[in-house]
């Protein structure tokens, strides 16, 4: 069977200057965060990446009209009848599970299948189950699906998170927008996708407080209305995607479309690598020049390093003048990705959550698979650097999340393209 495949010749310079579109990881829950409020509402800076259409099939699914435009969606909810996302959905993609607050919050009920997403780690539910218990969700699972209903209304009430989940904040926020009185959020997630979502349910009448501090508290309303207009955050993952492109690539390279306080802490890993860095309200300016530094690099919840920002950064220290050691605490079985660079000549020796990298002077380019979305926008980054030609196979992955990532790498210098092999 053929299969399409990303083919990079290694060695030219990255320069210029790229625009990163909306997060992924924010358009997805303001989608499905439309579900709360019946009518339509225009969401904006709409990333054209699979995992987007395939939220729009979740939506079209459950009877709302879906319809997409350059870099918007208008979504009327008005529409809806049904309550049941099915497995086929759900097992392409996790954050489908994102309907599952709204659907509760507006309907009392829910059906949905358990997620599949990304192969990095086990990715549990307990924590969007058990928060949303605690605001009077009664769960029953059976052949794969989550029942949920609200059979004595839905209530606010204190919630701590064990650990500070995306995912469990989120559906708690939402849910909680439409539940009587108040409910607080403790050890919430503080990634800035929280505050766009925050703000976009603000934006709907609802009344939250702290989004992007570890406790959140939401007012419960039963009038909330749809949306018109709302710009979605700039993608902090794909700029510091790019940034790794232009410091690999020497740039300079400025990246435009991003918050920089959203990316604080790979700046500053970026810096201690030996970047040269600019950053102003215009973009973020990268270049270098001379021997990568190796640095330290553990994965934390924001405003910690983004787990997301992994594996493009482990191909900076596989290329650094020295040992370092990168740590992942929030996914387990997140290194699939040092095998496949271990293809092209890294040393990466794995130890349970630990990767100790012995940097080299150059990869070698070799046919490589995409193991995930972020490790396979990695390897396109080894790619860039390695001696000779890297084939890229596994792609649909990095189609999930990085709108025209070719193109706009072409457009900066890198001699790449997309082939049907
Ligand atoms: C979101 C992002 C993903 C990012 C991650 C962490 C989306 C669509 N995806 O994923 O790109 O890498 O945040 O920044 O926004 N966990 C449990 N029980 C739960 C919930 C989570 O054990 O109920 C565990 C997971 O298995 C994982 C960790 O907590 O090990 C982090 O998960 P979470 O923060 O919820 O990530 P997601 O929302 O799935």
């Amino acid at each position: 069977m053929s299969e399409e495949l990303i083919i990079v010749q290694g060695g030219y310079p990255i320069k210029g200057e790229v625009i990163v579109a909306g997060a992924k990881n924010s358009v997805l829950k303001l989608m499905a965060a439309t579900l709360l409020a019946p009518g339509s509402s225009t969401i904006m800076n709409v990333p054209i990446i699979s995992d987007v259409t395939l939220m729009g099939e979740v939506l079209t699914n459950l009877g709302a009209q879906v319809v997409f435009g350059k870099h918007q969606v208008t979504i009327d909810t008005a529409t809806v009848d049904s309550v049941h996302t099915p497995y086929e959905l759900v097992a392409q993609m996790r954050a489908s599970i994102a309907v599952l607050g709204p659907l509760v919050a507006r309907f009392g009920r829910a059906h949905v299948a358990m997620p599949g997403g990304c192969q990095i780690g086990s990715r549990k539910l307990d924590m969007h189950i058990s928060g949303l218990e605690a605001l009077g969700v009664v769960f029953e699972t059976e052949h794969g699906f989550i029942e949920a209903s609200i059979p004595n209304g839905l209530s606010g009430a204190p919630v701590i998170l064990d650990f500070p989940s995306v995912g469990a904040t989120e559906n708690l926020m939402m849910a909680a927008t439409r539940a009587q009185g108040k409910t607080t959020i403790d050890n919430a997630a503080r990634e800035p996708e929280i505050v766009d979502l925050a703000d976009f349910l603000i934006e709907m009448g609802a009344q939250i407080s702290g989004a992007g501090t570890p406790t959140i508290e939401i007012e419960g309303t039963s009038e909330l209305r749809p949306v018109k207009g709302f710009s979605t955050v700039g993608d902090r993952i794909e700029a510091g995607t790019f940034l790794v492109a232009g410091m690999l690539g020497k740039g300079p390279l400025t990246v435009r479309g991003v918050q920089p306080q959203h990316l604080e802490m790979a700046l500053s890993k970026l810096k201690a690598m030996g970047a040269e860095l600019s950053v102003s309200d215009e973009g973020i300016t990268i270049s270098h020049d001379g021997i990568i530094q190796p640095v330290d690099i553990q994965t934390l919840p924001h405003p910690g390093f983004p787990t997301d920002l992994q594996a493009q950064f482990m191909v900076l220290d596989v290329l650094a003048d020295g040992r370092s050691v990168v740590t992942e605490n929030v996914f387990e079985n997140r290194f699939m990705f040092a095998d496949e660079i271990g293809r092209m000549g890294a040393e990466i020796r794995i130890e349970g959550h630990h990767a100790f990298i012995n940097g080299i002077k150059r990869l070698s380019g070799a046919p490589v698979r995409s193991p995930d979305l972020r490790g396979g926008a990695a390897l396109v980054l080894a790619g860039l650097v390695a001696e000779g030609q890297t084939d890229i196979a596994g792609i649909e992955h990095i189609d999930r999340g990085y709108e025209d990532f070719v193109e706009k790498l072409a457009s900066v210098g890198a001699h790449i393209t997309r082939k049907t092999a």
